[in-house]
Order: structure tokens, then C-alpha cells, then sequence
């Protein structure tokens, strides 16, 4: 049995929030390795991991509200509220709407900035393309894309984990959440005002979120913390999961003992 208490305070939520086109199996190595310290919550974001139908676009919003349905129907008042990517665009959504439910935020390879017209267009291009051919194209492209030489060359299973997860996801989520992804704006308004410890995590070799991305956050952020792990790439809390865990243990420890 898990301690409800962590030396007399009680044990913060750590609510996480997967990226694109992912579920909640992205965050297996933490619900194992950060259970002792936190209650870990990783839901699938609407139309991910169990599929169904969903509308033609679904907005950083709409995620961010089901995540809020989810938690007022526990009763869960404040969370720790972490997001990987995409799931990072919804933590802040989430923050923007309800600052008063977050108590420690963790931005992990992601950033606060709105797409470039140009990429607001490949995301329409990336909607049809599954749409019509599914998710294991989208899947091939990805995968050199989201994990570092290094991480490929040495955790198959690592690898197949990832693959697997991207091909089991429902082309019409996927599409909803590229159409939304393109069109959620500019949150980096949001960061000076973050008043709860942040931490902002990224990987040295993440090609989609260059380091800069993350070293302005971390500024913008009062006091907010930056870690680089060294070898991975865009899903650094697979890639190098002890030191991903390890990190944010020592943040969740600062969290529940400010
Ligand atoms: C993700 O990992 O969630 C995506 O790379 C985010 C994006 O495409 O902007």
C-alpha cells in the first residue's frame, strides 16, 4: 500500500499529460518510478489510447476541459499538472483557465509559442494524410524525429514501444489533434505570471524543441528550474527514464515541502 503522507503533508496528484500522436503509455516508467511520492494520473487526452469519435477538430481546450471533467469527477482539487509536448500546449490551456487548480508545473519538451503559418498548414497535410493511409506512416516519419541517435541505437524496446504507440491511434483523433494543435495561440503571455514552482525539461537533442525553446521558458518562468538530460531527444522521460525520474522526484519533493 502506497503512504498517503509524505512526512506529514499529504501526497500531491501528478497529473501527466501525453503528447502527440501518443496515449497514456507514454508515461508507464513514471507511473512505476514516482508512485512512492506522488498519485500519477495519466489520462488519455480525448480520442487517444481507446479511439472513438471525435469531431474534426478538437482544440488545446477541449483537452484541457475533459482533463478538468476528469479530475472534478475524483474530486481533486490541485494537481501537479506536467505535459510532454502537446500535452505541455494543454497544461497550459489548463493553466490559463484554471491557475487556482495547478500547484507545481513541469513543461517537458514543449513550448508556450503558436505554429508558424507554415506549419499551421502541414498540420492540415498531416490530418488528410492519416485520414486516408493511417497512423503507421506518420509513425515511420516520426519515430528519427522523437528519439535521439543514441536512444535508437541502444533501447529496442524503447523503439517498439513508441512505434507501437503511434500506430494504435485512431487516424480521427490524430487528425482532430493536429487541426487543433495549429490552431491554439500564442501562451507565452502566461509565463511571468506562473506563481507555483516550475520545472522545464528537455532533451539536448530534441530537433523539434530546440534547447533555446526551453531556456526561455525557463527564464520567462519565476523561478523556474531547467534540466537538460544529455542523449535523448523529444520523449526524454522514455528515453532516459532514471534521470527523467530522478528529476522530477527532487521537484515533487520541493512541491509537497515548499
Ligand atoms: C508532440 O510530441 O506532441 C508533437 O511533436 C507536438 C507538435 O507537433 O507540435
Amino acid at each position: 500500500m502506497r503512504p498517503r503522507y509524505l512526512g506529514g503533508m499529504p501526497r500531491p496528484t501528478l497529473l501527466m499529460l501525453h503528447g502527440f500522436p501518443h496515449d497514456h503509455a507514454l508515461w508507464t516508467e513514471q507511473m512505476e518510478g514516482l508512485s512512492d511520492l506522488a498519485e500519477v494520473i495519466a489520462p488519455d487526452l480525448l480520442g487517444f489510447g481507446t479511439g472513438g469519435a471525435v469531431p474534426d477538430v478538437l482544440t488545446m481546450e477541449d483537452y484541457a476541459a475533459d482533463v478538468k471533467a476528469l479530475l472534478d469527477a475524483r474530486g481533486i482539487e490541485r494537481v501537479v499538472l506536467g505535459g510532454l509536448s502537446m500535452g505541455g500546449y494543454v497544461a497550459l490551456a489548463f493553466l490559463q483557465r484554471w491557475p487556482e487548480g495547478v500547484q507545481g508545473l513541469l513543461l517537458i519538451n514543449t513550448r508556450a509559442t503558436a505554429d508558424a503559418l507554415d506549419a499551421r498548414a502541414a498540420r492540415e497535410a498531416t490530418a488528410m494524410e492519416v485520414l486516408a493511409n493511417g497512423t503507421s506512416v506518420l509513425a515511420r516519419a516520426m519515430l528519427p524525429r522523437v528519439l535521439s541517435e543514441k536512444t535508437r541505437r541502444e533501447k529496442p524496446d524503447v523503439v517498439a514501444h513508441v512505434r507501437s504507440m503511434m500506430e494504435r491511434q485512431d487516424p480521427r483523433a490524430v487528425a482532430a489533434a493536429a487541426r487543433g494543435m495549429a490552431r491554439r495561440p500564442d501562451r507565452s503571455f502566461l509565463l511571468p505570471g506562473v506563481r507555483v514552482p516550475a520545472l522545464v525539461i528537455t532533451g539536448a537533442e530534441d530537433e523539434l524543441m530546440p534547447l533555446p525553446t526551453s531556456q526561455a521558458m525557463a527564464e520567462a518562468i519565476p523561478g523556474a528550474r531547467l534540466v537538460v538530460i544529455p542523449g535523448v531527444a523529444h520523449l526524454s522521460n522514455m528515453e532516459d527514464a532514471d534521470h527523467f525520474n530522478y528529476v522530477v522526484r527532487d521537484f515533487l519533493r520541493m512541491v509537497s515541502h515548499p
